[in-house]
């Protein structure tokens, strides 16, 4: 394999970057020409490619977002539209593709290793919902951000007898917030997985009031059964909870940032690996961390399994938040 493209695809995620810069740098180890697509399946469509030297990719090891841009593409989720993409990259001559990015990013990249291009999945995404990957790139500084507003947000909850909640990011996965309220030391979390009702966030407030908690953080995942603003709405109404009722939706400052020690270095590990696998005759895989290993899994398995969320860190939010 002589040539390949890198693409980073869907939400940008801290780490992106190092993935791109350890992908091409693998590349160049190995004799290959390493093009960057910008904009993900878009660039893919309009034939935006970029020869990446090693130059190129100096200097954004540390920095957030990704310099290939992303992109979210409908055209692409179409026959057609991935036929046009297949005819731009051979025209290129392009022989195998790296795409860093989130379920929906690999979903795009099993159907271009379906229709014969040689295809390696890398997953990059804060919401940590990507099957056979214990982590994807961003989720270790999305977290770091989260923790920190958490933190800075308790200190005025302390001061005021209040109580905040807090909404993360996540899409349809509570993983994000479920963490964030074990590491941020919340004392409720509601998440799609395991939303509790209304009244039951009511009662959780009253009863850490009742045990002198000087105020109360509750963590709600963006995709819970119902929105941050409407239980606001809601607890407001009811005069006994004991305290003043705040809300703050993080919002989009969790996706950007300089990526976390342990992102540059998953993110490291996982592109050069994805290279390796091309080079090795690998496709329709994607590179994920099983425990202390970086091993490949198929795209098939990543884009029907679901991931599971463990009950044990439930049991462990329960316990700590008392
Ligand atoms: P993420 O990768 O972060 O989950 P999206 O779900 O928005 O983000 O997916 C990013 C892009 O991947 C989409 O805009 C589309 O171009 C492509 N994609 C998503 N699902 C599919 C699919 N089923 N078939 C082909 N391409 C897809
Ligand atoms: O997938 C990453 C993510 O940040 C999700 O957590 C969130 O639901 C979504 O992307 C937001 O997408 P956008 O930036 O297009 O509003």
């Amino acid at each position: 394999m002589k040539r390949i493209a890198v693409m980073t695809s869907g939400g940008d995620a801290p780490g992106m970057n190092a993935a791109i810069r350890a992908v091409v740098r693998t590349g160049l180890e190995y004799g290959m020409e390493v093009y960057g697509i910008r904009q993900a399946y878009s660039g893919c469509l309009n034939g935006d490619f970029e020869l990446l030297t090693s130059r190129e990719v100096s200097g954004i090891l540390q920095r957030g977002g990704t310099i290939l841009q992303t992109a979210r593409n409908e055209e692409f989720k179409t026959l057609q539209g991935q036929r046009r993409a297949l005819r731009r990259l051979n025209e290129q001559g392009i022989e195998g593709l790296v795409v860093i990015g989130g379920d929906g990013s690999l979903r795009g990249a099993l159907t271009l290793h379906q229709h014969g291009l040689p295809v390696v999945g890398v997953p990059g995404s804060i919401d940590n919902d990507i099957w056979g990957t214990d982590m994807s790139i961003g989720v270790d500084t999305a977290l770091n951000t989260i923790i920190e507003a958490l933190d800075r947000i308790r200190d005025t909850a302390t001061s005021h007898q209040r109580a905040f909640l807090i909404e993360v990011m996540g899409r349809n996965c509570g993983y994000l917030a479920l963490m964030a309220s074990i590491l941020g030391g919340a004392e409720i979390v509601i998440t799609p997985e395991q939303t509790i009702s209304m009244d039951e966030v009511a009662e959780a407030l009253i009863d850490a009031y009742v045990r002198g908690k000087t105020h109360a953080v509750a963590v709600i995942a963006e995709g819970a059964a119902y929105s941050t603003t409407d239980l606001a709405t809601f607890l407001a109404k009811r005069k006994d909870v004991g305290f003043e009722i705040r809300l703050s939706i993080l919002g989009h400052m969790q996706r950007g940032g300089s990526p976390s020690a342990f992102d540059r270095r998953l993110a490291s590990m996982l592109g050069m690996r994805a290279v390796e696998a091309l080079r090795d005759g690998k496709s329709g895989v994607m590179v994920g961390m099983n425990g202390r290993k970086i091993e490949t899994v198929s795209l098939e398995d990543v884009t029907t399994k679901a991931r599971e969320m463990s009950e044990y860190y439930y049991e462990l939010a329960r316990i700590l938040s008392r």
